[in-house]
């Protein structure tokens, strides 16, 4: 499938897997809402898809914001007229024992990771559901199947976006929207305390990886919904 005229709104578009899914859409001339915190670089990417002959509206602030949320969705509307895909991919980690979680950090996480992926698909539904179409793809990560020590704020807003997402499916399906889930391990970002490009991600999944595997979720034909996708290095036991 070619996405030229097709509208994504990705959240976490500026940087890692986000960032990549945005250039590769902007080479196809897909049309973009791209949300993430750093204004400058947002103002960069989008003037590198710009140079791209794509079209991209930047937002600056956090997906936990509500009203945000609503400037988005108007805005894609008025340019675009429609919403095709949303891309809930903005994330982070945070990690150590329960005794050591600050009730701040455990807040901001799980808005970041979980009310975010709330807020954006509860802002696109009633626009999906009048077209009868659309398509929710939500980045979760292997570690919503799993869990580890050290990794209980992390695995919970990744289990509970997962359920959301699970519900949302069974809520939204019938209106011919279609949720999808990626479950990822490990990907060479700068999710990770140490840059992406270091060494010790050599043999993990690049963004490219995920970008491949988005688009193909993404690109099946309207009758086919890929409900949840698993993708690892093969170098990462699973
Ligand atoms: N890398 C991995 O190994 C891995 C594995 C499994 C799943 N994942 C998931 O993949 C997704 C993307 O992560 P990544 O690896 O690409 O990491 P990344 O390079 O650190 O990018 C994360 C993106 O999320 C944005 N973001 C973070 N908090 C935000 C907020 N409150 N509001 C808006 N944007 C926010 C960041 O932008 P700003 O800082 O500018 O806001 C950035 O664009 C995350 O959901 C992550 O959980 C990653």
């Amino acid at each position: 499938m070619n996405f030229q005229e097709k509208t994504f709104i990705i959240t976490g578009a500026s940087k890692g897997i986000g960032r990549a899914l945005a250039l590769e859409l902007a080479a196809q001339k897909a049309n973009l809402g791209l949300v993430a915190r750093s204004e400058d670089t947002l103002k960069s990417l989008q003037a590198e898809i710009t140079a791209l002959g794509a079209s991209a509206e930047i937002f600056v602030g956090s997906v936990s914001e509500e009203p945000l949320t609503e400037k988005v969705i108007s805005t894609m509307l008025d340019r675009f007229g429609k919403i095709d895909f949303l891309i809930n991919n903005a994330g982070y980690g945070a990690f150590g024992n329960v005794e050591h979680i600050d009730a701040q950090n455990w807040s901001d996480l799980m808005d970041t990771n979980v009310k975010g992926t709330f807020l954006y698909s509860k802002a696109v539904i009633p626009h999906m559901k009048k077209a009868q179409k659309g398509h929710i793809i939500n980045i979760a990560s292997d570690i919503a199947k799993r869990v580890f020590e050290g990794g209980s704020l992390y695995c919970a807003s990744k289990y509970a976006q997962d359920a959301f997402s699970m519900a949302l499916r069974k809520e939204v399906r019938k209106h011919g929207i279609k949720v999808s889930v990626l479950y990822s391990g490990l990907v060479d970002t700068d999710f990770h305390a140490h840059p992406q490009g270091d060494e010790k991600a050599k043999d993990w999944l690049k963004p490219k990886d995920m970008v491949d595997a988005i688009l193909y979720v993404a690109g099946m034909p309207a009758h086919v919904v890929i409900d949840e996708l698993m993708i690892h290095p093969l170098s990462q036991e699973y």
